[in-house]
């Protein structure tokens, strides 16, 4: 039985539920007997798959996406008090992991069509404190990496790719990650493939990986594994203090299964954003998402803008459906808007697309385990809510 199935037992239909099966469950019972249960072999497998399918030269897991954006940072040498833009469209783990490396998050404004980081908005943030640039691939959808990536060589600045959502979306045709940027993918339940927590940083440069496993595990310089292997013949040394971030062999067994199953759930994805964009795309008063021609989705997410001077709001539409026995979401919410950033006083005028997009979106169920059935259910009680008034 796949999890899917399990919609009835919840007798709603969930924004989203991850694709496990029985083998999941195998793989599972295949480490734990196996004896090594920490970061061994199963991660190297998982780390060596993701750099294989991508075309990325390294792979290094770790127990969270945060995780491996903050050594992304450390890496690339960012240091306290340095400035990396951040697009203010994006979730809070972005700016915690520029605030773990002890820099400062500078919002700039998003593209109105593709919701990702605007490259001319980008530019207007540069100071002379600037050192980075967080690109982040928003919602399954790659942002725009030429235009992106030359801001940063004309401003002599390190770039961080997060495509947290978008593993198995392509940029001009090859898969995120393989671009030559420092670039991380987030294995929580909501995106594309899950480890229960996890995330990865891929790299071609073999010095950047090697650094990003040193920091990933206390900074020992030797790991758990290898020592095991060389029968306590070897002592680890530290040359810096680093963090615990590993992913266990527990995780990277269901990691492996999961991306076994990528270009099948990319695959049922893009057919069921086809559908939703045939059915709700000629409604007046909705905006279906957009792709550029540089970008192939992998719909990790279906956001849906209500058109301007439609007067539903998000939050009667999110009530309707959940009375309805459908759970949607809220779009993104402004970042400078949060509490922890209100003594900045970042007036919402400096964010005027993101704070449009966000007053207007919402999120509705996508996912491989999503019937047919409950997709029709989804597009007719979104088309009666536009039929009431409100
Ligand atoms: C764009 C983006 N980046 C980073 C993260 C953080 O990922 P994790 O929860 O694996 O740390 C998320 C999580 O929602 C995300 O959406």
């Amino acid at each position: 039985m796949r999890n899917g199935d399990q919609n009835d037992i919840f007798n709603h239909i969930p924004l989203m539920r991850p694709w496990l099966d029985e083998t999941e469950w195998q793989a599972l019972k295949e480490v734990i007997l196996s004896g090594w249960v920490s970061q061994g072999p199963k991660t190297a497998e998982f780390e060596r798959a993701l750099a294989s399918f991508t075309g990325a030269g390294f792979g290094v897991a770790t127990n969270s996406c945060t995780s491996a954006i903050h050594l992304a940072f450390l890496t690339q040498g960012i240091r306290p008090g340095d400035e990396i833009i951040v697009p203010v469209f994006t979730c809070m783990a972005d700016a915690n992991a520029v605030l773990m490396a002890g820099a400062v998050p500078v919002f700039a404004d998003i593209d109105e069509r593709t919701f990702n980081i605007d490259p001319e908005c980008a530019e207007s943030m540069i100071t002379h404190r600037t050192r980075g640039l967080l690109i982040v691939d928003q919602i399954g959808l790659p942002a725009d990496l030429d235009s992106l990536t030359a801001v940063a060589r004309k401003h002599d600045l390190i770039v961080v790719d997060d495509a947290a959502t978008s593993l198995g979306a392509r940029y001009r045709g090859k898969p995120l990650g393989g671009h030559g940027l420092v670039t991380t993918f987030s294995f929580h339940p909501r995106k594309m493939i899950t480890t229960g927590e996890g995330g990865m940083m891929l790299t071609d440069s073999e010095e950047i990986a090697e650094k990003a496993r040193i920091y990933r595990s206390a900074g020992a310089s030797v790991s758990d594994f290898e020592r095991h292997r060389a029968k306590g013949m070897i002592l680890q040394q530290y040359d810096v203090a680093g963090f615990n971030y590993r992913m266990t062999d527990i995780q990277a067994a269901i990691g492996l299964i999961q991306f076994g199953k990528l270009e099948e759930m990319v695959r049922i994805r893009n057919e069921q954003a086809r559908y939703y964009t045939e059915s709700l795309g000629s409604m007046d008063e909705l905006e279906c998402p957009h792709v550029p021609d540089y970008a192939e989705s992998c719909f990790s997410s279906y956001l849906v803008k209500i058109r301007k001077g439609c007067p539903v709001t998000p939050s009667g539409v999110i009530r309707v459906m959940s009375e309805k026995g459908i759970s949607c979401r809220f779009g993104i919410m402004p970042l400078h808007r949060e509490p922890y950033f209100r003594g900045r006083n970042l007036p919402d005028t400096l964010y005027p697309v993101c704070c449009d997009v966000a007053s207007r979106s919402f999120f509705i169920p996508i996912f491989p385990g999503l019937k047919s059935g409950e997709m029709k259910t989804v597009v007719s009680v979104l088309k009666s809510v536009f039929k009431r008034s409100f």
